[in-house]
């Protein structure tokens, strides 16, 4: 079969080549991938890894095997699936609890924009919950987890504000539920119960100042690999904010993340979730997509079709 592997090359860090089938545990259903999406991390972690390693955390396709223990979908099965590594390909073996059905109206291209981006947006927005009424601040808001997170804000009743870079990132985020679309935190007027900070440096000082007494920063991301320098005083208006850090693989137990997958995907079908794919090419075209995505050109989350 066909993997996108890890080269030792500057200009073409990512290769489509010949690899070995994945040869799936007892718990492992084997899985064709339809469709995959790219995360910022993973761009990040092509780096850290040696020649023909291959990336992949979000997949869309179809149950070729069930798992041997019998456990999760059937052969033949549609489902979005969240792997560690090695969804990059054209078949990719995955725990059968970390994956979901996914219902007739959702696309492949769509079911891959949930496992990282969608499980980090849900699961972020849980640490204010309930969030009926509340004021919640989101950074990053245009990106892939971003314009997911605003959605189910707004859908649980939060009142969102959106920070983005540029003003033409904005487009779109208002018709997704935000009551304001700012450009940079330091605009940001108030003070919010929930803030989703994943772009790091003075934006996450920026953010413990806009607290509010008991309210959560959610640390997730630091996107602009920048440090921050922190004091206790900065809470001394927001007595009792806490900052929490978040890591979506280990941020509730192994047996959630088939239900919250599932639970994104009904959100697709009764329409109440719309995934924004900025860019949907071949998987043939990784680098320049993967070219966009680093330069903050992609609105919502980047698919790849393994075509
Ligand atoms: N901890 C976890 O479990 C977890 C899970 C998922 C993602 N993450 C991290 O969270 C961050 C957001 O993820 P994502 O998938 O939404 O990424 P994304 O699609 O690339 O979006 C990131 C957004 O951050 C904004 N941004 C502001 N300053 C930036 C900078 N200096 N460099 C790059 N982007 C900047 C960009 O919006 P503008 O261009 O409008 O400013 C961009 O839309 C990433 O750093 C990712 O690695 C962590």
């Amino acid at each position: 079969m066909l993997g996108l592997v890890t080269t030792l090359n500057d200009q073409a860090p990512m290769a489509l080549r010949e690899v070995a089938a994945p040869q799936p545990q007892r718990n492992e259903a084997l899985v064709e991938v339809r469709a995959f999406s790219l995360n910022r991390g993973e761009l990040r972690s092509i780096r850290n890894n040696g020649e023909g390693w291959i990336p992949g955390q979000d997949v869309g396709g179809i149950v070729v095997r069930q798992a041997a223990d019998g456990s999760g979908p059937p052969a033949g099965a549609r489902v979005v699936a969240l792997t560690d590594v090695s969804g990059w390909a054209q078949r990719v073996a995955v725990p059968s609890h970390r994956m979901a059905l996914l219902p007739d109206q959702v696309s492949f291209s769509q079911a891959a924009t949930l496992p990282v981006a969608g499980l980090t947006a849900l699961r972020t927005l849980r640490h204010g919950a309930p969030l009926l009424g509340k004021r919640v601040l989101i950074t990053g808001a245009a990106g892939g987890v971003g314009t997911i997170a605003v959605q189910l804000a707004a859908r649980s009743g939060a009142r969102v504000t959106a920070v983005v870079g540029r003003p033409e990132r904005a487009a779109g985020l208002r018709e997704l539920g935000a009551l304001e679309v700012i450009e940079g935190i330091g605009q940001a007027a108030g003070r919010f119960a929930l803030i989703l900070e994943s772009t790091g440096g003075a934006s996450l000082l920026q953010a413990i100042k806009r607290v509010e007494a008991k309210g959560t920063v959610v640390v997730y991301g630091n996107s602009a690999n920048e440090p921050t320098m922190i004091a206790f005083a900065d809470f001394r208006p927001a007595p009792n904010a806490r900052v929490q850090s978040f890591s979506y693989f280990t941020s509730e137990a192994e047996d959630r993340f088939a239900p919250d997958l599932a639970l994104l995907a009904s959100l697709i079908a009764d329409g109440s979730l719309k995934p924004q794919i900025g860019v949907e090419r071949s998987w043939r075209d990784f680098t320049a997509v993967a070219e966009q995505l680093r330069d903050r050109r992609v609105s919502g989350k980047a698919v790849l079709l393994v075509d």
